[in-house]
């Protein structure tokens, strides 16, 4: 900051001008404010002295100074923060959770939560949800997920497992996808301990955890040698999973780093260091290893639904539309729910307690899933209730893209929905 001081010391001293002063601010704050940030995450990937010429574009300073500025808006989540950090640390709330179990290769730890059922002895295993949180691959603890991890184990009578993986710099997205594996055979192998049903596992996944569940999934589908795990207990675990369910998710990591460089924060972001750089892209995309996969393989893949809001700016709703698309394309199982005007962090932070805006909206599209056992014949697992609005409506319209209308961050943008179809959550109460 030493640059600053003098800044303003000439200016106070040779003119003593509050225009100057202020245009000095004007100019002074974002350079300060944008080069910290790339000092801290990282340089333009530019040979030699460019990357210093890359980092004080003025589009970039001016985008870095607004990605930085926006952080200031996690403040609000404050109280929150209060909340979760004392549950975690008090003793008392043991009985509802076993806290600290270590689990696969790299020594992870994962907490579990009881349904709600638990400990009634009379009671049949449970079904398990993995939630796997998001951080853009390189931030995130299981600690910040036990409020939302008690209220879905509530809201879903499920026992849930929150597992940490091995985050970049500790892991490379690999190593993740290694991590979710084994704490699907910790399930299997540990189950029973806790009266839980090895053969009913949902995966849900929030942003860069969504991302890792489809990855982990498809990787299990495709028997990857990568993963190290014998072929009959990958074949196991596949079947094991009933459904992926897709919180605000990237599922293309290359459409994924284009709307970064669109922010300007593709050389402070963490992904592309967790994928080892821009050639591993498609190795490490959900939408590439689909079309990858041979038919026996797709008819092995569980069924998904995507939740995404409309105002997310850090992973536009466009990553699960047009994952969605693909799905559909390739006959899997999938629903898509809309939700006007939720964004990217409100897809979490709301499901940690009942008083938050999106709590029930949220919750209720995750049950909708639970309830569709029957898919009909288009084999969409979807079911139109009066919460959502179904698109396209008209069968006969699904094989040629529809555009359809949104309320959307700007006032409102077409999405393009060709055969896939959309829920779009209208009731949100305001
Ligand atoms: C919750 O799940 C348990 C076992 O999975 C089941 O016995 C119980 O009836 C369920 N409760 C509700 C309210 O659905
Ligand atoms: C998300 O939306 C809410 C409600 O509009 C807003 O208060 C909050 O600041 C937003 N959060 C972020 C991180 O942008
Ligand atoms: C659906 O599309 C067909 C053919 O375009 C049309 O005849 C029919 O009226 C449409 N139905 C509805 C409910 O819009």
């Amino acid at each position: 900051m030493g640059h600053w001081y003098v800044i303003c010391r000439i200016a106070l001293k040779c003119y003593f001008s509050l225009p100057l002063v202020a245009g000095a601010l004007l100019v002074g704050l974002p350079y300060s404010i944008s080069l910290v940030a790339q000092w801290l995450y990282g340089w333009p990937n530019k040979p030699g002295y460019q990357k210093y010429i890359e980092a004080l574009k003025p589009r970039r300073i001016y985008c870095l100074t607004r990605a930085v500025l926006e952080m200031l808006k996690y403040l609000q989540y404050g109280k929150l923060y209060f909340q979760w950090k004392l549950w975690y640390s008090n003793d008392k709330n043991n009985k509802h959770y076993v806290k600290g179990i270590t689990f696969g290769r790299q020594g992870n730890k994962l907490d579990l939560y009881y349904s709600p059922s638990m400990g009634h002895s009379d009671a049949a295993p449970v079904p398990v949800v993995v939630f796997v949180y998001g951080g853009a691959w390189g931030s995130g603890d299981r600690s910040i997920y036990c409020l939302l991890a008690i209220q879905m184990a509530k809201e879903l009578n499920v026992s849930v497992i929150c597992p940490d993986y091995s985050i970049y710099p500790k892991g490379n997205a690999l190593n993740m996808v290694q991590d979710i594996s084994d704490s699907l055979l910790w399930v299997r192998e540990n189950g029973q301990t806790f009266n839980l049903d090895q053969d009913n596992i949902i995966l849900i996944g929030h942003s860069a955890g969504a991302h890792l569940c489809a990855l982990t999934t498809l990787f299990l589908v495709n028997n990857a040698d990568e993963l190290f795990i014998e072929t009959n207990k990958q074949k196991d675990l596949v079947s094991s999973i009933k459904g992926i369910i897709g919180l605000s998710g990237v599922y293309s990591i290359m459409d994924h780093y284009n709307h970064e460089k669109m922010r300007a924060v593709e050389y402070v972001s963490t992904m592309h260091k967790a994928m080892d750089g821009v050639k591993n892209f498609d190795y490490y995309s959900p939408t590439s290893l689909l079309k990858k996969l041979n038919e026996d393989q797709l008819k092995r893949v569980p069924p998904v639904a995507l939740l995404h809001g409309t105002n997310d700016i850090i992973v536009p709703v466009e990553s699960s539309v047009k994952f969605s698309e693909l799905l559909t394309a390739l006959s899997i199982r999938m629903s898509l729910y809309l939700i006007p005007k939720m964004n990217h962090t409100e897809m979490v932070t709301d499901l940690m307690a009942p008083d938050r805006h999106f709590y029930h909206t949220v919750y209720g599209c995750i049950k909708q899933e639970g309830k569709n056992d029957s898919p009909n014949e288009r084999g969409n697992g979807l079911v139109m209730t009066s919460r959502c609005r179904c698109f396209p409506c008209n069968q006969s319209t699904t094989s040629s893209p529809v555009r359809q209308r949104l309320p959307h961050r700007r006032d409102e943008v077409e999405l393009e929905l060709g055969r896939a179809r959309a829920c779009v959550v209208w009731d949100v109460e305001d």
